[in-house]
C-alpha cells in the first residue's frame, strides 16, 4: 500500500505520517516512512534553495524530478514491491502545485511523473485555511521562507484542491491532531 500527505506547509503532514506510520507498524505491517524533497543530495539543494534564493523555474523542475527518481528507484518502488506499506511527506502533487504556480502546466507535470513515478493508492491532502497555516508556520521557523509567502500557498491550495480523483481525500486539518488521524483511519481498508 502506497499512501502520500499533501497540503500546504503548516497543516500537519510530518506529525499525521508518523502517526499514521505507528499505528500500521502497531498492526504488525512493515511501514517505510519518507519525504520529498529528500535528504539526498539534490533534495538538500532545493531546500538551501528555499532559504538562499530560488533556482529557475526550469533547474527548479528539473531538480525535483531527479530528486523524485532517485527516491522511486533507489526506496519506493523496492518497498512496494516486497510488500512494505510507504508512507509519504508530499510526491508529485506537490510538484503540480508548486511548480505549477511557477508557470508550469500543472497537468502536464503530472503526466511527466505518471511515466516513472508509481500512483499512490490513498493521498490526503490535509487543509487549513491559509491564516492557520501561516501561523503555524511562523511559530515553527519564525519566519516564512520563500516557498511559503501568502499568495504563493493560496495558489498551491487552488491547485490542491481541484485535484479530481477519486484516491485523493481531503482532511479538515484544523481539527486536533487525534482527530486528523481517525479521519484518514476511516478512509482506509
Ligand atoms: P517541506 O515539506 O516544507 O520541507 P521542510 O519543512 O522539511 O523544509 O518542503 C520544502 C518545500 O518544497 C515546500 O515548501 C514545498 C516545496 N516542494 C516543491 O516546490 N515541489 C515539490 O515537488 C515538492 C515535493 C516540494
Amino acid at each position: 500500500m502506497f499512501i502520500v500527505f499533501e497540503g500546504i506547509d503548516g497543516t500537519g503532514k510530518s506529525t499525521q505520517v508518523q502517526t499514521l506510520a505507528n499505528t500500521l507498524r502497531h498492526l504488525g505491517k512493515e511501514v517505510i516512512t519518507s519525504k520529498e524533497p529528500t535528504d539526498g543530495p539534490h533534495g538538500k539543494r532545493l531546500r538551501e534553495s528555499a532559504e538562499t534564493g530560488r533556482l529557475s523555474p526550469q533547474e527548479e523542475l528539473d531538480l525535483f524530478h531527479t530528486d523524485r527518481r532517485e527516491h522511486v528507484e533507489e526506496l519506493i518502488k523496492p518497498a512496494l514491491a516486497r510488500g512494505a506499506v510507504v508512507i509519504l511527506d508530499r510526491y508529485y502533487f506537490s510538484t503540480m502545485a508548486y511548480q505549477g504556480i511557477r508557470g508550469f502546466d500543472p497537468l502536464e507535470i503530472r503526466k511527466t511523473n505518471e511515466a516513472f513515478a508509481p500512483q499512490p493508492d490513498y493521498v490526503f491532502v490535509l487543509e487549513v485555511p491559509i491564516d492557520i497555516a501561516l501561523e503555524r508556520i511562523g511559530y515553527r521557523d519564525g519566519q516564512a521562507n520563500q516557498f511559503e509567502q501568502r499568495e504563493y500557498l493560496e495558489k498551491c491550495h487552488e491547485i490542491f484542491s481541484a485535484l479530481p480523483d477519486q484516491f485523493i481525500h481531503r482532511i479538515d486539518a484544523t481539527q486536533t491532531p487525534e482527530q486528523v488521524h481517525a479521519d484518514i483511519l476511516a478512509k482506509l481498508p
